[in-house]
C-alpha cells in the first residue's frame, strides 16, 4: 500500500523539496478549489472545518463539505466541536472515507468558541488533549491538529500541547504562529513554531505569512518544518505554490500549464499578461473541475471569479458582470473572457 504523503520527518532544511499544504479555508477550499490547487503544485489539501456535531446528527449540508475525490490524495476531512461526544462520533462516521482527520483548534471566529470549539479549546489544554485521544483511540487512520500559539491570555501553550498531543498519539500537528487573540493581526511568531519543531518528533507543519518563495524559504530556514501551509496567499492565487516550487528550484518554470500554453511568447510576456495568463488558465480549469465535481454553485463561483481578478486591472468590472449575469455558465465565460491575457485583446 502507497504510504500516505505528509508524514516524513526530516533533519535541518538544506534546500530539499518539503510539502506545500492547501489551508483549510471556510467558503474557500471547496472540492474542485483543492483538486486545482494539487494541479497547480499542493502536494496535500484539507477540507474547510466542519461541525461534528451537524455530522454526527447527518445533516446534509454538512456532508456535502465531506466530499473527496479520487484525484485528492490523501483525503483530509477537518472537524471543529466543542462536545467530545459528537467529535469522537464524527470521526468515526468519516473515518470509512479519510486517510487522516484533522482537528480543529485554530478558529478565533465566536460562534465556534462560544460552544469551547476552535482556537477556545487551547484556554482548556487538558479538554483538548482529552478530545484528541479519546478520537486517536476511536478511529484507525492517522489523527493530526491544527491549532494557534495559545489564546493570547496568559503564556503561550502550543509546544506543551504539541508534546501532550506527540504522547497521546497524534500523528501530525500544524502551528499557524499567532493567538487566538490576535485573530489575523500582527505578523505570524514563527519561533514558537521552530520551538515546537524542536520538542517534538512528529511532523510539525508552520502556518501563517507565508506567500511566496522568499517567504517560504524563511519559513523553512528558521523553522525546518517538515511542510508549509499557504492560506490567504492560495485565495485566487491558486498558482503561489507553482510559483514557490519554482523560486525554490523544486520544479522549472518551463513545467507550468500556463507557461506551456504560452511557450512561444511567455519571456516576452508583461508581468501584466502573465497574472492574467495564469489566472485565466486557473479559472477554467476551476470551472471545468466544479462541472466535474460538485457542479457550478452561483455564490461560491462569485466568491472565487472577485479573488481571482483581485488586482488585475479593471478587476472591478468583475463585480458587475456577476450581478448582471444570472446563469453560472455564462458567468464561468464572462471571467474567463475577463482573464483573457491583454496581448490576446
Ligand atoms: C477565509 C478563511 C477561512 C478559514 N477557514 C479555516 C478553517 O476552516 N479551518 C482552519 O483550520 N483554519 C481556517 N482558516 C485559517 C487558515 O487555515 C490559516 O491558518 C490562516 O489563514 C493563516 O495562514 P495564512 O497567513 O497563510 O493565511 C481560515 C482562514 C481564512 C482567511
Amino acid at each position: 500500500m502507497m504510504k500516505t504523503p505528509g508524514f516524513d520527518t526530516y533533519e535541518p532544511w538544506s534546500g530539499e523539496q518539503r510539502p506545500l499544504y492547501l489551508a483549510p479555508m471556510a467558503g474557500v477550499s471547496d472540492l474542485p478549489y483543492r483538486l486545482l490547487a494539487k494541479e497547480c503544485g499542493a502536494d496535500i489539501t484539507i477540507t474547510e472545518f466542519t461541525n461534528s456535531t451537524a455530522l454526527s446528527r447527518e445533516a446534509t449540508a454538512s456532508w456535502r463539505k465531506m466530499e473527496s475525490d479520487p484525484r485528492e490524495q490523501p483525503f483530509i476531512p477537518q472537524i471543529f466541536g466543542g462536545e467530545m461526544h459528537d467529535m469522537v462520533t464524527a470521526a468515526t462516521m468519516l473515518e470509512e472515507s479519510a486517510d487522516v482527520i484533522d482537528l480543529n483548534f485554530g478558529c478565533p471566529a465566536p460562534k465556534v468558541t462560544n460552544i469551547c470549539a476552535g482556537a477556545a479549546l487551547m484556554g482548556e489544554p487538558q479538554r483538548l488533549v482529552t478530545m484528541v485521544e479519546k478520537i486517536v483511540d476511536a478511529v484507525n487512520v492517522p489523527v493530526t491538529a491544527k491549532m494557534r500559539l495559545g489564546t493570547g491570555q496568559g503564556p503561550n501553550n502550543a509546544v506543551n500541547i504539541c508534546k501532550s498531543l506527540e504522547r497521546i498519539g497524534a500523528q501530525r500537528l500544524c502551528i499557524h504562529g499567532r493567538t487566538l487573540r490576535q485573530r489575523y493581526s500582527g505578523t505570524a511568531d514563527w519561533e514558537t513554531i521552530q520551538a515546537a519543531v524542536n520538542a517534538v518528533d512528529v511532523p510539525v507543519v508552520a502556518n501563517g505569512d507565508i506567500t511566496d518563495a522568499e517567504s517560504a524559504q524563511r519559513c523553512l530556514e528558521l523553522t525546518n518544518a517538515s511542510g508549509l501551509m499557504i492560506g490567504r496567499a492560495a485565495i485566487g492565487r491558486p498558482d503561489v505554490f507553482a510559483q514557490i516550487k519554482v523560486g525554490l528550484g523544486w520544479m522549472e518554470e518551463a513545467e507550468l500549464p500556463w507557461v506551456q500554453e504560452h511557450q512561444d511568447d511567455w519571456d516576452e510576456m508583461s508581468e501584466t499578461s502573465k497574472a492574467f495568463a495564469s489566472r485565466r488558465w486557473c479559472w477554467d480549469r476551476y470551472v471545468t473541475l466544479c462541472r466535474e465535481t460538485t457542479g457550478l454553485a452561483k455564490q461560491t463561483m462569485q466568491r472565487h471569479a472577485i479573488a481571482f481578478s483581485k488586482g488585475l486591472p479593471g478587476a472591478k468590472s468583475v463585480r458587475s458582470l456577476m450581478h448582471e449575469l444570472s446563469d453560472v455558465n455564462q458567468s464561468a465565460q464572462a471571467i474567463s473572457d475577463f482573464l483573457r491575457p491583454i496581448s490576446e485583446g
